[in-house]
């Protein structure tokens, strides 16, 4: 491999045991050092949402993930993602690369960019979307701003890991298409243009292979395919066979396994079972990600943890999603002289970050009971009942306190949420339900007060279809990160104007989601069945009923859409289609849209979701203000991949161009066309009869090898159009050998070399 720095010369003066050490971890955040050659020991760790370093005073065990050095919490990847903002997302990279130098650390393992196939995965609360659209665009977003500090990055988990029942060992059945349009995109978008210096492989295998050594995953694809020229990193205990890892493209093993995974390397080179040359690539990079980081090591300023708690708090208030404002409740008036019954135990104990190996010790931590206390005009009469049991017991004595409280009140607002534990990286859900005992108390208050405003805390989205009817205001909070509780104050007394849109369908029930009857699968196996067709996707296509859609989110304000212009530039590969419209401010106050434009294809060869979202814009107007908003497609936006071609197919036709404020809110269409060369699959030797008369080069060397047959008839069109649905094999076979395929492909070879 072309050396791009020094790393090959020191490569070259380590012994075999040497570089075999240097592909295994050194404990359980480390790599191995080379003293005798200057090779540092670096430090990778979690990440995503903020930096959790093991405290090494704390003792016990290097996993003992509730040990680690304070750092900033910022809100969960579920939240972030909903926030729509690129720029945001940098800016709070550039934060953890900051928190990450000073605390050492070379590499931050995220972020977490798996598709939210199933609401139920233990884990999407840290990951952004069921969309690769967004998941891409946001996760390229953090991974340049983590690495503009000169801290790595780790995408993951590369590939297909969308759930956490036996993730060690299930293998993802996943058709070719749906992980190039669906589960590889994200990852596509974030290698090919933000150059992560990391990738992580996954746990799970794909189609029966570890991801951890699947060469088709990490080198063809991601190497030969899209480019990826820096380290693959298993998951934490991933690596089944270290020779097989190494060998499929897999540079560094972690943890450590104690020299053990080291030693069968050099075994594995000594009777020629490993290649050293793969050993040595994996050293070069490993040498040169080792190089690439040396800048973060260097001395730094101490990052300001104040104004990364600020950038926590902007970031909870622009991630938090309106659902709904019946007769705008919302926002409150801090300074009315009225009384607000505030209820639930999240009020008081926030409910911020995931369980597992992203949980963060917070530099501080803000609830919105002290918020909304602090926030409160003096007229302002704020009262508090916990109403419920984190454990979800009932507990009937909360739920008559809080049910006074709210009969005492003008407005009350119930904090619910997922209590710890109930989503985690390790275990999947087992419904998406609200705990009962939440519920019940819900029912319990509206039935005295009709002014009720429900706040949520969860990772993964839950079922609201059961009981929003008893809130006029519903605000999805997500998991806010430290300073969630003041973002959420702001947001309810309208300090800031609520932004966030949905990055995940919220679905009126469980079993309407298209995973559903295969998820989590069974004896080793899951089945994508629903193929491409997830969340958004299916919903949208099917057209089935949903509580929020994807792109859903409200605002105090209220925007309009206008002047839709559509240019196509171009043609093939080479087009360039911009969407230009008017977006408006046309309510009572400041506010941002995310614009959201979306494409179907009218008439493809293939079944297609009937739209998908293809570009977007958070845009901020003060109100009444407008803006031309222009956003760019490409060939790639209207191409589906196709298996027969072995590639990504721009099927020349129409296709229709939707602009709007959610998947389902379409505020201007338009038809448009696009020209490109009808796409011509590769011939093989299971083309069709027609498909090989069809080919410019194909055709003539099938007539000429069937002319040749004596009374065979196949000369004659007649004749040729009854067969023209065979597959050429089974022409062969019916004409009993006479149809020598091998002759057609000499004609084929002769037919191409004359240009044809
Ligand atoms: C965990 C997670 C991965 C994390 C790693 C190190 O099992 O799957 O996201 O980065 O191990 O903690």
């Amino acid at each position: 491999m072309q050396e791009k720095t020094g790393a090959g010369a020191v490569a070259s003066a380590l012994t075999l045991e040497e570089k075999a050490s240097l592909l295994c971890g050194q404990g359980a955040w480390k790599t191995v050092g080379v003293e005798r050659l200057g090779v540092p020991s670096i430090v990778l760790t979690d990440g995503p949402h903020g930096v959790r370093l093991q405290d090494p005073n704390a003792g016990g065990s290097a996993f003992d993930i509730n040990a680690s050095l304070p750092a900033t919490c910022f809100p969960t990847a579920a939240a972030l993602g909903s926030s729509w903002d690129v720029d945001l997302l940098a800016r709070i990279g550039e934060a953890l690369g900051a928190e990450s130098r000073a605390a050492g650390v070379s590499v931050l393992l995220g972020p977490g960019v798996n598709i939210k196939r199933s609401p139920l995965c233990g884990r999407n609360f840290e990951y952004l979307s069921e969309d690769p659209l967004l998941g891409g665009h946001l996760g390229a977003a953090l991974v340049r701003g983590v690495q503009s500090t000169g801290v790595g990055t780790s995408v993951k988990h590369f590939a297909a890991n969308n759930q956490e029942t036996e993730r060690m060992r299930i293998s993802a059945e996943v058709d070719e298409r749906t992980l190039r349009e669906i589960y590889l995109a994200a990852f596509e978008h974030i290698v090919t243009t933000a150059k992560p210096r990391t990738v992580m492989a996954a746990y799970n295998k794909i189609n029966g292979v570890h991801a951890a050594q699947n060469p088709w995953l990490l080198t063809q694809v991601l190497r030969d395919q899209w480019g990826f020229d820096g380290l693959v990193v298993s998951d934490w205990g991933a690596v089944l066979d270290p020779v097989s890892a190494v060998a499929a493209g897999l540079d560094l093993e972690m943890p450590s396994t104690n020299g053990f995974s080291a030693q069968r390397l050099v075994q594995a080179v000594g009777d020629g079972r490993l290649d050293e040359a793969a050993i040595d690539r994996a050293v070069v990079r490993l040498l040169e990600l080792i190089e690439w980081t040396a800048a973060g090591r260097e001395p730094a300023a101490a990052p300001d943890l104040d104004v990364h708690h600020a950038l926590a708090r902007q970031a909870a208030a622009e991630s938090a999603v309106l659902l709904k404002n019946d007769d705008a409740i919302l926002p409150l008036d801090p300074d009315a002289d009225a009384a607000v019954a505030v209820i639930g135990e999240f009020a008081r104990t926030p409910r911020y970050q995931g369980a597992g190996s992203s949980r963060v010790t917070p530099t501080r931590l803000d609830n919105a009971l002290d918020a909304l206390r602090d926030a409160a005009g003096e007229k302002l009469r704020l009262s508090f009942s916990p109403g419920f049991l984190l454990s979800g017991d009932e507990e009937p004595q909360l739920v008559s306190e809080a049910v006074a409280a709210a009969e005492a009140a003008d407005v009350a607002v119930l904090f619910l949420g997922l209590p710890e534990g109930v989503e985690s990286e390790g275990h999947d859900r087992d419904d998406i339900d609200l705990p009962a005992v939440q519920v019940r108390l819900l029912e319990a208050v509206a039935r005295v007060n009709r002014n009720v405003v429900v706040v949520l805390a969860n990772g993964g989205v839950v079922e609201v279809a059961g009981w929003h009817r008893h809130a006029r205001a519903v605000l999805e909070g997500w998991l806010g990160g430290q300073a969630g509780g003041s973002a959420i104050a702001d947001l309810l007394f309208g300090r800031v104007n609520p932004s966030g849109r949905l990055a995940e369908t919220i679905p009126l029930r469980l079993a309407d989601n298209p995973s559903y009857l295969n998820f989590p699968g069974g004896e080793g196996t899951v089945t994508y069945g629903e193929r491409v067709y997830v969340g958004y996707r299916y919903y949208d296509t099917v057209d089935a009923p949903v509580a929020y859609p994807f792109g859903h989110g409200l605002s105090y304000t209220s925007f309009a859409y206008s002047d839709l212009d559509i240019r196509v530039d171009g043609s093939g590969d080479d087009v360039v289609v911009r969407v230009r419209f008017t977006l408006t401010n046309s309510g009572p106050v400041a506010g941002k849209e995310v614009a959201q434009v979306y494409v179907g294809d009218t008439a493809s060869s293939v079944d297609r979701p009937a739209r998908e979202l293809k570009a977007f814009t958070k845009v901020a107007l003060a109100a009444g203000e407008s803006a031309q908003v222009e956003l760019a497609l490409y060939a790639r936006d209207f191409s589906y991949f196709s298996t027969a071609h072995d590639g990504w197919v721009l099927e020349p036709g129409e296709f229709v161009i939707h602009v709007g404020a959610s998947s389902r809110d379409l505020r201007l269409s338009a038809p448009v066309t696009v020209d490109a060369p009808e796409p011509v699959a590769p011939l093989t030797d299971e083309s069709t009869v027609a498909q090989w008369l069809a080919d410019p080069a194909g055709g003539p060397a099938l007539r000429a090898s069937l002319d040749r047959i004596p009374g065979s008839g196949l000369g004659d069109p007649a004749i040729l159009r009854m067969v023209e649905s065979l597959p050429l094999t089974r022409l062969a076979a019916l004409s009993g050998g006479h149809v020598d395929i091998d002759d057609i492909r000499r004609q084929l070879a002769q037919t191409s070399a004359q240009g044809l």
